[in-house]
């Protein structure tokens, strides 16, 4: 095995292909699909379908788009990587060599994250029912509990007592947005205005809920340390602006803890949600076009917002986190799948692909729109209207209506746009099994994730002694 010294990374140059997807991610000069010096075909053959592909260089880009940004329009701010949207151990250990922090759900996404190296200093742990277990972890590890339960606090003291350890807690809110009382978002979340999603959801404590955590922390918890407050909505539309209530409505509430508890939260935490746009549009039902708004949008508008708010309450300024997921992993990736049976009714035809809703759970559950393109002769004119579909023994629309070019058995499709809530979201209808994830660097490329065989789907399940009597031992009366 020959010895692998580590590359540099320091500057990165985006890549000029004859036509550009993303910095890292086009059609390259023999008509097919590449993702940086790799041509996607011949990944494709060398790795098998259906298969995940990740630039390495898009990975970093993404997350120093939105560094950059808050750097130039804010004096401190972190960007928290959300590990959920590709928490695969080698895309934490890009992070850390970036310095980007993570948001973890859950003990296993965090025992991921330390196992990779992370400083637990630049984590933050969410949750809505956490595990004792899981606070252990946190508390001996040095990561930032953000609470979201009405006994959480007990038993981090419990924990941090019995270990002889600090503690960092921040507080995750439910926040009123009453300014978006009229607002609708992208209906990710259900019905209803934005206020309605933010206040109907499971996360989050009441203003005097909160109040309270900070008074007992103050008055009977030294080692405990009060560190943020925290909120997430997640997709809400697109606007800057309403971002920019939210946070906005965070320093409001600081302002009052100042008041009524006597802390001031030394950051504040906006978590994920933000978007991008492409031309061809992307996002739920395809509303992220060219007018979405760019991490440098949000940075601006935000950052003004927070300095605002504090200016009017006579605040100092929190360091300000955020936590996005799919702006930095979603652009990363391609999604490789095979043609199949290709059956044309006449009034409709439908291309089968071997990738499933199982791989790219998006398309199908919240109809989300990933551009499907071939991945030979990548932008071949399109001459026929296509369902392109999964073998699941569901709809398993993967894109419905699609321009394409004529496909047949044999083929390839990509589909853009698919490196975050791809593997880390998907699941295994039908026994499928689960496609391997591969990470290009320049012209190399390496297996991040190794394919999902039969065997490990047999492997899980056992049988329950008194049933495999009945079906192998003696026949019993019945
Ligand atoms: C607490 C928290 N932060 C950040 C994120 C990332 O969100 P997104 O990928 O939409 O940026 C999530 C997603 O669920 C989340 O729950």
């Amino acid at each position: 095995m020959a010895l692998v010294t580590a590359k540099p990374v320091a500057k990165l140059e985006p890549i000029k292909f004859k036509k550009n997807f993303t910095e890292f991610i086009g059609i390259g000069e023999n008509g097919n699909l590449w993702v940086e010096g790799c041509d996607c075909a011949e990944l494709a053959k060398r790795y098998d379908t259906p298969l995940y592909i990740i630039s390495e260089s898009q990975f970093r880009w993404e997350y120093r788009r939105w560094r950059d940004a808050f750097a130039k329009h804010y004096p401190d701010s972190e960007v928290l990587f959300a590990n959920k949207s590709n928490n695969g151990l080698a895309y934490r250990h890009i992070m850390n060599q970036e310095g980007a922090g993570g948001d973890c759900f859950g003990y296993n996404e965090m025992y991921l994250a330390l196992l990779a190296g992370t400083d637990p200093k630049t984590l933050v742990l969410n949750g809505s029912n956490k595990q004792p277990e899981e606070i252990e972890l946190a508390v001996a590890n040095g990561v930032c509990i953000n609470i979201d339960g009405e006994d959480e606090l007990d038993i981090i003291d419990e924990t941090a007592r019995r270990l002889g350890k600090d503690a960092d807690i921040g507080i995750r809110l439910n926040l009123e947005l009453a300014p978006l009382g009229e607002r609708h978002g992208v209906a990710m979340h259900g019905p209803g205005t934005m206020q309605d999603q933010s206040m109907g959801h499971k996360w989050g404590m009441s203003y005097e809920q909160t109040r309270d955590i900070a008074k007992r922390v103050l008055k009977d918890m030294p080692h405990l340390h009060l560190k943020e407050t925290h909120y997430h909505l997640s997709r809400m539309d697109k606007l800057t602006e309403d971002f920019a209530v939210m946070a906005r409505e965070m320093v409001q509430w600081s302002a009052r803890l100042r008041d009524d508890a006597g802390w001031i939260p030394a950051a504040i935490d906006l978590g994920g949600g933000w978007t991008y746009g492409r031309d061809y549009g992307t996002g739920p039902g395809g509303v992220d076009d060219a007018s979405s708004p760019t991490a440098e949008d949000y940075a601006r508008d935000v950052s003004a917002a927070v300095k605002d708010e504090c200016d009017k309450h006579g605040l100092p300024l929190p360091k300000l986190r955020v936590e996005p997921g799919r702006v930095i992993s979603g652009p990363t990736g391609v999604t490789i799948g095979r043609v199949g049976a290709v059956k044309d009714l006449g009034y409709k035809k439908w291309v089968n692909v071997d990738l499933s809703s199982n791989h790219v759970p998006w398309a199908f559950a919240i109809d989300w729109h990933y551009l499907i393109v071939p991945v030979i002769d990548a932008g071949a004119k399109a001459t026929e209207t296509v369902d392109v579909v999964g073998p699941l023994c569901n709809a398993d629309e993967l894109g419905k209506q699609r321009k394409l070019p004529k496909l047949e058995r044999g083929d390839l499709i990509a589909m853009l746009d698919t490196g975050g809530y791809t593997e880390s979201h998907a699941g295994v209808y039908n026994a499928q099994a689960r496609p391997a994830m591969v990470l290009v660097n320049g012209d190399g490329s390496d297996v991040t994730t190794q394919r999902e065989t039969l065997g490990d789907i047999v492997g899980r399940f056992r049988v329950p002694a008194h049933l495999l009597a009945g079906s192998f031992g003696a026949p019993t009366q019945g």
